[in-house]
C-alpha cells in the first residue's frame, strides 16, 4: 500500500476545509484496513470514509486511513424481499440510483445524501420521513483493538434520531466495513407522508407514484434547498434539531406561537434549529468565507477559503444566539475533528 505524506484533505471533505493529513493511504480491502491497523511505525491513525459529515478544524497528525472499500452482493431474496450487503465505500447516493434502477424499494426517500455506505449507520441518516434503520438489517464492523470482524444486529446498533452505538459506547472502536438492508422487490410502500414529497409529485403530474418518481422528487427538493458540496463546500444540516420537553416547550411556545414543532412523544417535542436559527438573523449571512447557506438556515457553508476554526467560530456564534434569544440550546450534528 503506497502511504502519501502531507497531502491536502480538500477533496476529501464535503466542506472543502484545506487540512492536511501528516500520513496518507488508501484501503481497498478489509485486508489492507487490518494491514494499515496494525502498522506500529504510525500508532495514531484516522478513519476518514465519505468526508460528509465532519469538520476538520486543524491538520491530522496521524496517518489517514481512506476508506474505499466498494461492492454489491445479493446475501438472499425470495418474491418480496432482497436481502443487499453493500461494502462500506460505496458512495451512498450512487448506491440508492442502483437498487431503484433494480426497482428494489426502502432507500428512495434518503436520495442524494451526502457521502459513503459505511458512515451511514453510525449516524442513523435519515431524510423525508424514512431512516436508515428502517431498511437496516446489520452491518458487519472491524474491532479496532482486536483486528475481528463483528456482526451487528439492529438492535445492537442502539438507532435514535442521528444516533447510535457508534457515536456512543462503540465510539473509535469499530470501523464499518458493510451494511446489509432489507429492501423491497415488490409492493413498494411509499413514504410521501411529508408535506414537500406531496407537493413536489403533483408539481411533476405524477398522480401514481413509482420509488423512482419519489426519488426524483426528493431530488428536486434537495437541489432547491441544499447546496451540492462540489459548488459550496457544506456538511449538510450542521446542527440536530433540538428536542425539548414539554414544559419548556409550553414556555417557548407561548412567547414563539408562530414557531412551528414535531411532537416527538407525549413529553417531547421537536423544534427546527434552521427557525430558530432564522429568527437570529443569520440566514443567508456571510462572515469572510464562511456563511449560513440562503435557502436553508440549518447548512453552513464554506464559501472558498474558510478555515475549519472560521466555520467553527460562527457555530459558536449561532449556537449562542439561539441560547439568548429562545434559551434553547442547540448542537452540532456534524463530527468536530480538532
Ligand atoms: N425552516 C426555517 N428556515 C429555514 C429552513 C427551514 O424556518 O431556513 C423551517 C421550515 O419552515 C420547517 C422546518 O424548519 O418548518 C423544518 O425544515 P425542513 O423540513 O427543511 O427540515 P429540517 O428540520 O431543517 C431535517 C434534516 C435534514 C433532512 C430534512 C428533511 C436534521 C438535522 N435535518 O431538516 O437532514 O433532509 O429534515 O427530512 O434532522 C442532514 O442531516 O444533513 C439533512 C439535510
Amino acid at each position: 500500500m503506497d502511504i502519501q505524506h502531507d497531502r491536502s484533505l480538500k477533496n476529501y471533505n464535503t466542506f472543502g476545509i484545506d487540512a492536511k493529513a501528516k500520513h496518507f493511504c488508501e484501503i481497498n480491502s478489509i485486508a489492507d484496513l487490518k494491514q494499515a491497523l496494525s502498522w506500529s511505525e504510525y500508532p495514531k491513525k484516522f478513519i476518514l470514509s465519505g468526508g460528509s459529515n465532519m469538520l476538520l478544524t486543524s491538520n491530522i497528525d496521524s496517518l489517514v486511513l481512506h476508506l474505499n472499500i466498494k461492492g454489491k452482493e445479493i446475501v438472499s431474496e425470495d418474491d418480496e424481499f432482497v436481502i443487499l450487503k453493500v461494502m462500506g465505500g460505496e458512495n451512498w447516493h450512487q448506491m440508492v440510483l442502483w437498487t431503484l434502477e433494480q426497482n428494489y424499494g426502502g432507500l428512495e426517500n434518503m436520495s442524494l445524501i451526502p457521502g459513503n455506505t459505511g458512515t451511514a449507520p453510525i449516524q442513523n441518516i435519515g431524510a423525508y420521513g424514512v431512516e436508515l434503520k428502517d431498511t437496516f438489517v446489520s452491518c458487519e464492523a472491524l474491532e479496532v483493538a482486536t483486528l475481528k470482524l463483528k456482526t451487528f444486529n439492529k438492535e445492537e446498533c442502539k438507532f435514535g434520531y442521528r444516533d447510535s452505538f457508534f457515536k456512543n459506547a462503540g465510539k473509535g472502536k469499530y470501523i464499518i466495513v458493510s451494511v446489509n438492508f432489507k429492501l423491497r422487490k415488490k409492493n413498494h410502500r411509499l413514504n410521501t407522508s411529508y408535506g414537500a414529497i406531496e407537493t413536489e409529485l403533483k408539481n411533476m403530474g405524477i398522480q401514481n407514484p413509482t420509488i423512482k418518481d419519489v426519488s426524483d422528487a426528493v431530488i428536486n427538493i434537495r437541489q432547491r434547498k441544499l447546496p451540492d458540496p462540489k459548488v459550496l463546500g457544506n456538511s449538510g444540516s450542521f446542527f440536530k434539531n433540538p428536542v425539548i420537553g414539554r414544559a419548556e416547550f409550553e414556555e417557548f411556545s407561548a412567547k414563539h406561537p408562530e414557531a412551528p414543532f414535531y411532537k416527538v412523544s407525549d413529553d417531547l417535542i421537536k423544534v427546527p434549529a434552521a427557525w430558530l436559527i432564522e429568527q437570529c438573523g443569520y440566514k443567508g449571512k456571510r462572515f469572510g468565507d464562511a456563511g449560513v447557506h440562503k435557502h436553508q438556515a440549518l447548512v453552513l457553508v464554506n464559501h472558498g477559503n474558510a478555515s475549519g476554526k472560521e466555520i467553527l467560530d460562527l457555530a459558536h456564534r449561532i449556537m449562542l444566539s439561539v441560547k439568548d434569544k429562545f434559551g434553547i440550546t442547540i448542537s452540532p450534528e456534524v463530527n468536530i475533528i480538532e
